[in-house]
């Protein structure tokens, strides 16, 4: 028996705050070991095509004199390590949450590693000229709190860079995507976790999130101003990239 089977994904994921996260946390230590595969197999390696699209409209976008990048919720790091490749002078720290997920981070001679929570930074007000998060805003507890907190970090002209699944507009395209999401998820969950729900949260998670017209709205009002706008997937992926000041 897993700690999954301790989690019912409804209560959890609309509880409070804690709940929530506490709900993710565990998720991740527990998907840990096959999180690289798993993003690899489910996205049909495109992850790594919207990542790539990332990085590089941040590498254009970079204020002068970049020296540091905060990579929120870094998983395992591949991202992470990518920001450091594109930008040489660059140190890179990745903070996430679940021990298990940072136990599995590649090494980078410019990424170090940190377990942390990303909604609540040490850094310093105006001290930060990167940030960037992979399929991490979804999984906060209040996104908006923590764009908010990224702001406050950056300093002005920095970049906070964001790759996340957004809720679709068309309602029809919504149904197909978060029904395909939800069936594949929950046929993986089982197949690798015997717990379905553990991949089946992807498409509830969708589900609850914004739209990527109000994640740039939500962007704005933290005073992040949208300079690159990709997406993918029919509005189910967005890659966002927004400059504070
Ligand atoms: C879907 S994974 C993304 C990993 C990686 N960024 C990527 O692009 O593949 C989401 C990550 O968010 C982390 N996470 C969730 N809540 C967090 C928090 N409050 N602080 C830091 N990391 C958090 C999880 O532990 C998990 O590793």
């Amino acid at each position: 028996m897993s700690l999954l089977d301790h989690l019912d994904q409804r209560t959890h994921l609309d509880g409070d705050a804690q709940q929530r996260q506490q709900y993710v946390t565990t998720m991740f230590e527990e998907i840990a070991p096959r999180y690289d595969s798993f993003t690899r197999w489910f996205s049909y390696g495109m992850d790594a095509g919207w990542k790539r699209e990332l990085v590089a409209a941040v590498v254009r976008q970079a204020p002068p004199g970049t020296r540091n990048v905060r990579d929120l919720a870094c998983g395992t790091g591949d991202l992470a390590r990518s920001m450091a490749d594109a930008l040489p002078e660059v140190a890179v720290e990745g903070i996430d949450v679940a021990a298990g997920m940072i136990a599995r981070a590649g090494p980078h001679p410019r990424v170090s590693y940190r377990v942390g929570d990303a909604t609540r930074l040490p850094d310093a007000d105006g001290s930060v000229d990167v940030v960037s998060i992979g399929y991490g805003l979804r999984n906060f507890p209040d996104h908006r709190a923590s764009l908010a907190e990224v702001a406050r970090v950056l300093r002005p002209g920095g970049l906070i860079a964001i790759l996340e699944f957004t809720r679709p507009r068309w309602v029809v395209w919504r149904w197909f995507l978060l029904g395909y999401l939800w069936t594949a998820g929950m046929l993986f969950g089982w197949l690798w976790h015997r717990h379905g729900p553990v991949y089946g949260y992807i498409a509830h998670s969708i589900a609850r999130f914004v739209t990527r017209r109000q994640l740039v709205a939500d962007c704005a009002a933290a005073g992040l101003t949208t300079i690159h706008e990709g997406h993918a997937l029919g509005g189910g992926m967005c890659i966002l990239v927004a400059r504070k000041g």
